[in-house]
C-alpha cells in the first residue's frame, strides 16, 4: 500500500502568528488542504497528518477529510524536528508499504510530482528517494550532496552546511519516498547532534547510504512547486505563484483575463468559456461563473452562481444566484440569500438582501430590497426602500408580477402589492394593495398663489 505522512506539527515561528502555519490561506484555501489534495490526487491510499502546535484547530478544520491524525508531543522540553515528527507515525507504517513524506507547508506541490516520485522510486527498486530541484538561491533549504558517481549520498541542512556546501544548487524539496520496513528500522538511528538540536528526517538518507541501500534523487524542473511557507513573505510569494497557476488554467480553458497580475480567483472557482474578466476582480469560495459573462473592474463575487451572459460592473455579490442575461451594478451589493432572475437589471447603488427577484424586473438606482419576493416585469423606482425591520424582527414583502413601485416609496413589511399594483411616488405603503389598483399615500399638494411676492422674497 502507498501511504503518505504529512508533517504539520511545526511551530511556524517565523510566521509570528496565532494561527498554525498550515492553516494560513493561499488563494482562499489553507496550505495544508493543498498538500492533502495533492496526496489524494496521487492515489495514495492512506494519508497520515502529524499535528502538534495548534493541532486541535487543524484537526477541527479537517474533520470531514479522510485522513489519520497522529499527535507529536510539543512543549519546551519535547524533542523536535521533521525526523521526530515522522517517528509519531511508525505504528501506521507496514513493512510492505511505500511511504511518501510530504511537508504540510508546501502548497504548490502537485499530484503529478508525487506520482513522478513514486514511479521513479518503484521503477528503480530504491529504498529511499528524494524529490529535488535546482535553485539559483538555495539559501534556507537542505542541499543534496552527491558522490563521485553522481549518486545522492547525504542531505546537509542550510544551518549545518559549510561555505562550500552552501554553493550547491540542488536542494531537498522536503518530499521523499521510502520503503516502509527500512524507514521504520532506521528512524531509530536518528539523533539531534546538529546546529538546531533537531531530529532531521533528512539524516535517513546519509544512514541508508552508509548501510548500502540503493538511493535516488528525482529531479523536477518546476521549482515553483517546492516553495515552502515559513514567513509572511513566503506566504505572499506562494499566493502569487498559485494565483498565476489558477489564472493560467482558466485562460487555457478559454476565459479572457485582461490583467492576470491583478485578478484574484480562488482555487475552487469554475468559469465558463468566453467570459471576460477585468482587473481588480476577486472571485472567491465556491463560485460558478457561466459562459460569455463580463465581470468589470473591482467586482467581488463570493460563493455564488452566476449564469451565462451576466454582466457585473464593480459590484459585490455574496452567496447568491444571478440568472442568465441579467446586469448588476455599478456599485450594487447583492447580499446572501438572493436569487436574481433572468434579464433583470440591478443598477447603481442598489442593495438586495435575501430576496427573490423575478425575470425582467428592474431596479435601476438607489434602492434597498430586503427580505422580499418580487415578481416578473416589476419596476422598482429610484430610492425605493423595502422597510423590512421593525427594530425586533425581519419581515417579508411580496410584490406581484407587473407591479410598479414609484420612486421614493417605502414598502413597510409585512405587506403585499398584488399583480399590476401601482404605487405612486413618495408613498409609504403599510396595507395590502389590490390587483390593478393605484395606491397613493401622501398629503395632496397645495399651491399658494403669489406667496413669494407677498413674503417680499422676489427682488
Ligand atoms: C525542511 C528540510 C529541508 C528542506 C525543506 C524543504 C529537514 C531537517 N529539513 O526544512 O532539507 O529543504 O524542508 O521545504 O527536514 N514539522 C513537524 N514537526 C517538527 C518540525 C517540523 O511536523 O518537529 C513540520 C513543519 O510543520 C513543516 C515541515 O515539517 O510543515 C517542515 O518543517 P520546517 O521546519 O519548515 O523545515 P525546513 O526548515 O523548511
Ligand atoms: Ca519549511
Amino acid at each position: 500500500m502507498d501511504i503518505s505522512i504529512i508533517l504539520a506539527a511545526g511551530q511556524g515561528t517565523r510566521m509570528k502568528s496565532k494561527l498554525p502555519k498550515v492553516l494560513h490561506k493561499v488563494c482562499g484555501k489553507p496550505i495544508l488542504e493543498y498538500v492533502i489534495g495533492a496526496s489524494k490526487g496521487a492515489k495514495i491510499d492512506k494519508n497520515i497528518v502529524i499535528v502538534g502546535h495548534g493541532g486541535d484547530s487543524i484537526k477541527e478544520h479537517f474533520d470531514s477529510q479522510p485522513v489519520v491524525f497522529k499527535e507529536q508531543p510539543v512543549g519546551a522540553n519535547a524533542p523536535y524536528g521533521t525526523g521526530f515528527a515522522v517517528m509519531q507515525a511508525v505504528d501506521e507504517i507496514g513493512d510492505e508499504d511505500t511511504v511518501v513524506i510530504l511537508c504540510g507547508d508546501t502548497p504548490l506541490m502537485t499530484e503529478d510530482s508525487i506520482k513522478t516520485l513514486l514511479d521513479y522510486h518503484k521503477k528503480n527498486n530504491l529504498y529511499g528517494t528524494v524529490l529535488t530541484t535546482l535553485l539559483d538561491d538555495a539559501s534556507g533549504y537542505g542541499r543534496i550532496k552527491r558522490d563521485g558517481n553522481g549518486n545522492i549520498s547525504k542531505i546537509v541542512e542550510d544551518k549545518d552546511a559549510t561555505d562550500l556546501e552552501k554553493e550547491i544548487k540542488e536542494i531537498n524539496s522536503g518530499v521523499y519516498c521510502f520503503n516502509g520496513k527500512i524507514l521504520k528500522m532506521f528512524l531509530k538511528r536518528l539523533d539531534n547532534n546538529n546546529a538546531q538540536n533537531e531530529y532531521y528526517i533528512t539524516d535517513i538518507i546519509g544512514i541508508l547510504k552508509e548501510e548500502d541501500y540503493s538511493l535516488g534523487a528525482c529531479l523536477i524542473e518546476n521549482q515553483d512547486e517546492i516553495h515552502g511557507v515559513n514567513s509572511r513573505e513566503q506566504l505572499s510569494f506562494s499566493e502569487k505563484l498559485m494565483k498565476e497557476r489558477i489564472n493560467k488554467t482558466h485562460m487555457s480553458k478559454g476565459v479572457t483575463i485582461i490583467d492576470p497580475d491583478n485578478t484574484y480567483i480562488e482555487e475552487d472557482v469554475n468559469i465558463g468559456r468566453d467570459t471576460i474578466i477585468y482587473p481588480g476582480t476577486h472571485i472567491e469560495g465556491n463560485t460558478r461563473i457561466g459562459e460569455d459573462c463580463i465581470l468589470r473592474g473591482n467586482t467581488r463575487i463570493l460563493d455564488s452562481d452566476i449564469k451565462n451572459r451576466v454582466e457585473i460592473k464593480s459590484s459585490v455579490i455574496e452567496n447568491s444566484t444571478i440568472e442568465e442575461d441579467s446586469t448588476v451594478g455599478p456599485n450594487a451589493h447583492i447580499r446572501p440569500g438572493s436569487h436574481i432572475g433572468k434579464c433583470v437589471k440591478i443598477g447603481n447603488f442598489v442593495e438586495v438582501k435575501n430576496s427573490y427577484i423575478g425575470d425582467n424586473s428592474k431596479s435601476g438606482h438607489l434602492a434597498y430590497i430586503g427580505d422580499a419576493k418580487v415578481g416578473k416585469n416589476v419596476n422598482i423606482g429610484c430610492g425605493v426602500i423595502f422597510v423590512n425591520y421593525n427594530g425586533k424582527e425581519k419581515l417579508q414583502t411580496i410584490v406581484g408580477d407587473n407591479a410598479f413601485i414609484g420612486s421614493n416609496s417605502n414598502l413597510v413589511a409585512p405587506v403585499k402589492v398584488n399583480d399590476w399594483g401601482y404605487i405612486a411616488a413618495g408613498s409609504t405603503i403599510t396595507k395590502e394593495v389590490e390587483e390593478g389598483s393605484l395606491s397613493v399615500e401622501r398629503a395632496s399638494q397645495t399651491n399658494i398663489k403669489g406667496w413669494v411676492e407677498k413674503k417680499g422674497l422676489k427682488k
